[in-house]
């Protein structure tokens, strides 16, 4: 890939001494909750490196400088999006910023790594994925959970069958929640299962319903989502900032196994139940018989990754290859519309809103 090191502009961004067709020169917007976690992760790549951080928070930018002495740091984000010594642009801000700083970014002719969700809007991911084809440039959508050991494995297993063909995904991701002020708790905590569920599952839903309700601040803080997917497999979601414990479980049900992922755990997250049922019918209707399946139970072997470190190498491998990540914007807009279509049937108590 070509990326240009404008030595004339005098940068107020540091130049690395790395030659920039090696390395990718990456700036981080938003230093909060999420944000060390990807300057750590860029920073520690052997073929990239934070240049600069941005916050509109001096705190948080002293806790910049505190976890890497040198690194230059600005409240400017300007100056970052338009540095011609920046190759790519991490946007970790709320929600709402998202649009306007990953399309300043394109326009200036960085590559764009942004939070989930992608955007508040389907209109503003469309418009953001037509510029970044325009210019030729990438965009990858940090739905973390996709790079992690336990979903990989799951995906394998449906893959390759083991599950055989699903009945369902449910979902509990609940605990005494960070409240967001612009973005209610679907929009927070959903992206996560709704890139998963369209990770793992090869249909994708038709319609969609959403309960939930507000307690506190004015948006959802407990919803529950359900996605219909074609023939019989149903997804539900329920999400939850208002819960004493912290729960982080899935189910996923197969005709042949069963698939219990607790993301809490810290050796045996995943255990597969080799538990079933059949029906079968006698002569008469009222014969119907039930039998019961149960068989072993495993906890298949987890691969033990930061998965924000091999996400952060996938996008560099991306950017400097030319690859499309599976983790595009397309699949970022297919998440934001599944929430928009949420918000819709939330607002009327659970209409179907199709897809
Ligand atoms: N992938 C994940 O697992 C994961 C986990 C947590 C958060 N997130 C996402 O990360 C994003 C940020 O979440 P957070 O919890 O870190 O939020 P946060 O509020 O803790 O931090 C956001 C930071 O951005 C700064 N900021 C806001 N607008 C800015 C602007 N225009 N210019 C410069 N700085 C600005 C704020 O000062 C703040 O420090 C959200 O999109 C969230 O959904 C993703």
């Amino acid at each position: 890939m070509a990326i240009s090191l404008s030595i004339e502009s005098q940068p107020k961004v540091p130049v690395p001494d790395t030659p920039s067709d090696s390395v990718l020169r990456v700036g981080v917007i938003g230093y909060g909750y999420w944000g060390p976690n990807i300057v750590r992760n860029f920073h520690g790549q052997e073929r990239s490196r934070v240049v600069a951080v941005c916050d509109q928070s001096q705190k948080s930018l002293d806790r910049v400088r505190h976890a890497f002495p040198g690194m230059h740091t600005t409240r400017d984000s300007r100056e970052l999006l338009t540095s011609p010594d920046i190759d790519a642009v991490a946007v970790v801000t709320p929600v709402w910023t998202h649009f306007e700083l990953a399309k300043i970014a394109l326009e200036n002719g960085k590559h764009v790594f942004v939070e989930k969700p992608f955007t508040c809007t389907t209109a503003q991911g469309e418009e953001l994925i037509e510029l970044a084809e325009r210019k030729h440039l990438k965009i990858m959508v940090d739905h973390t959970f996709l790079f992690t050991g336990a979903v990989n494995r799951m995906k394998e297993m449906i893959d390759n069958g083991t599950l055989g063909d699903l009945y369902y995904y449910d979902s509990t991701r609940v605990n005494l929640g960070l409240f967001q002020h612009d973005v209610n708790v679907l929009w927070d905590l959903a992206p996560h299962d709704l890139s998963i569920m369209d990770y793992l599952i090869k249909e994708k839903p038709e319609a969609v319903v959403a309960t939930g309700e507000r307690h506190l601040n004015g948006v959802a803080d407990i919803a529950f989502m359900t996605l219909y997917y074609p023939g019989n497999m149903i997804g539900h979601i329920n999400v939850n900032w208002l819960s004493p414990v912290k729960v982080r479980t899935t189910l996923i049900g197969g005709e042949k196994k069963m698939l219990v992922w607790n993301d809490l755990e810290a050796d045996e997250k995943l255990k597969v139940y080799d538990k079933g049922v059949q029906m079968t019918s006698g002569e008469a209707v009222y014969q119907t018989l039930v039998s019961y399946r149960t068989g072993d139970m495993w906890a298949p072997r987890v691969e033990q990754v930061e998965a924000l470190k091999v996400e952060a190498a996938y996008f560099v491998d991306c950017v400097m290859n030319d690859k499309t990540p599976f983790n595009d914007g397309l699949a970022g807009l297919h998440v934001v519309r599944m929430l928009e279509a949420a918000d819709l049937s939330l607002q009327q108590k659970g209409k179907v809103v199709q897809l």
